[in-house]
C-alpha cells in the first residue's frame, strides 16, 4: 500500500526534550531561578514535624504561606537615610564590638553587637557603617528570635518595607520574604540537570522606582556547609572602570524589569502579589550619604539599555555583567551560621546565593527590607 500523502509526524525523543527546553527557556530566558519555591514544593509536615533524619524547622512561625492578597501599585514616596545623621566614629554601634574585614575591599564581621538593641544613634550609624563597608555579617543575634512584628519594626526604622510579588511569607507577616528550602527537598539536583551553576547576581527587586536601601537577610536554620551567599562591591567596580569607559556609562539609563520573574511565579502555578512593573534607573547611581557612584545593572532584571539597539545593549551589559560576575578582586563570600543577620546595601552590592549542597539539608531565611531613594546620578567627575 502507498504510503499516505500526509503523515501524522510521531513525537521523538528529541521532540521532547525540545519541548522541555523551550518551556523551560522560554520561561528563564532572562530570568534565572535556582532557589524557586512556592506552596507545592514546602513540605509541611516535614517542617512541623521533621522527616526522615531532619529535625523539625526550628522557626515555624517563619514558615512560607503564599495567599493570594492582591496589593497596589506602589505609589512614591520621599525617603530619608538616616546615614546622614550618624556620627562617623561610630561610637554608639560599635563601642566594645570586635570588628574584621573580611576583604580588603568589602565586607566586615562584627561580634559584640546586638542590633535590636541599637539607639536611634546606633542605628543611623549602623546605615552608614553598612554604606561604607557594602555587607556587614553580625553575628549572635536575637532578631529570629523576636516576635516578628518586632524585627519588622526594628528594620523599617531604615525605611518602610517592601512587599514581594512572589516569594513566601510567614502568615500575617506579608512584609517578610522568606527563602526557604524544606528538609529532604532534592529540587537542586533537578536544577542542575539543566544548569552549570546556580549563580545568579543580582541586586533586590531592581525593577521597583523606589528599590530597597539598607537590607537585611537573617538565617533561621541552614545546611551545616553551604548555602553561603556571595556579595559584590559595585562601587568598585565602578571604579576599576577607565575614566574614558566611566564617563561613557553617565548619562545612559537602563530598564530593570520584574516581569520575567512574575511570568515564572505563575508559570509554575504560584502567586503575583502585585502587577509587575519595569523602571528605568541610571546605569552609574549615587550613594545618598557616601556620595559614592556605582554601577546599577544585574543580570537578573536589567534587560535593555535606553536608546541602544538589541544588540549593542546586549554587548555592552554583557561586558558589565561579566565584569561583576568575574572580579573575584572585589567581591566577598560570607558563611551564615546560626544567629547571623547579614546586612547590606542593597544600592552599591550584587549578590549571589550558592546552592552547593544537594544532601536535602534545610535552608530558611528572612529578609526585611526597607525601601530607599529613588536612585538618581550626579555627573561624572575627572579624577584629581
Ligand atoms: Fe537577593
Amino acid at each position: 500500500m502507498a504510503p499516505a500523502l500526509i503523515e501524522t509526524p510521531q513525537q521523538t525523543s528529541a521532540d521532547k526534550v525540545a519541548e522541555k527546553v523551550f518551556a523551560k527557556d522560554k520561561i528563564q530566558a532572562a530570568y534565572k531561578e535556582a532557589f524557586a519555591q512556592d506552596a507545592k514544593t514546602t513540605n509541611y509536615e516535614g517542617e512541623l514535624n521533621g522527616v526522615g533524619n531532619f529535625a523539625p524547622a526550628k522557626y515555624p512561625n517563619y514558615l512560607p504561606f503564599w495567599d493570594d492578597t492582591k496589593y497596589p501599585p506602589y505609589e512614591p514616596f520621599e525617603a530619608y537615610d538616616h546615614g546622614k545623621d550618624a556620627d562617623a566614629s561610630f561610637s554608639s554601634l560599635l563601642q566594645g564590638a570586635e570588628v574584621e574585614d573580611l576583604c580588603a575591599n568589602i565586607g566586615a564581621e562584627v561580634k559584640g553587637v546586638q542590633l535590636s538593641k541599637l539607639s536611634k544613634e546606633g542605628k543611623d550609624e549602623l546605615a552608614l557603617f553598612v554604606a561604607q563597608k557594602k555587607v556587614v555579617a553580625f553575628r549572635d543575634q536575637d532578631l529570629a528570635d523576636l516576635p516578628i512584628q518586632e524585627a519588622l519594626d526594628f528594620a523599617e526604622y531604615f525605611g518602610p518595607s517592601h512587599i514581594h510579588p512572589a516569594s513566601g511569607a510567614p502568615k500575617g507577616f506579608p512584609k517578610v520574604h522568606l527563602v526557604h528550602r524544606s528538609a529532604a527537598d532534592t529540587t537542586a539536583k533537578d536544577f542542575f540537570e539543566e544548569r552549570t551553576n546556580s549563580i545568579t547576581w543580582h541586586s533586590d527587586v531592581t525593577y521597583e522606582q523606589q528599590p530597597p536601601g539598607t537590607t537585611f537577610l537573617y538565617l533561621l536554620d541552614g545546611p551545616t556547609a553551604g548555602g553561603d551567599t556571595a556579595f559584590c562591591n559595585q562601587a568598585e567596580a565602578y571604579r576599576r572602570l577607565s575614566p574614558a569607559f566611566q564617563q561613557r556609562l553617565h548619562g545612559l539609563k537602563a530598564i530593570h524589569s520584574g516581569h520575567e520573574q512574575a511570568a515564572s511565579a505563575l508559570a509554575r502555578g504560584s502567586i503575583v502579589r502585585r502587577d509587575p512593573v519595569a523602571n528605568e534607573h541610571p546605569i552609574v547611581r549615587t550613594h545618598p550619604v557616601t556620595g559614592e557612584k556605582a554601577l546599577f545593572v544585574n543580570p537578573q532584571f536589567t534587560r535593555r539599555i535606553v536608546g541602544l539597539k538589541k544588540e549593542e545593549s546586549d554587548y555592552l551589559l554583557k561586558f558589565l555583567f561579566d565584569h561583576i560576575a568575574l572580579s573575584q578582586d572585589l567581591q566577598a563570600r560570607v558563611k551564615w551560621a546560626p544567629g547571623t543577620v547579614i546586612v547590606w546595601d542593597n544600592r552599591v552590592t550584587a549578590h549571589t546565593a550558592i546552592l552547593d549542597w544537594q544532601d536535602g539539608q534545610r535552608r530558611h531565611l528572612a529578609r526585611l527590607t526597607p525601601r530607599a531613594e529613588r536612585p538618581y546620578e550626579t555627573p561624572f567627575e575627572e579624577k584629581a
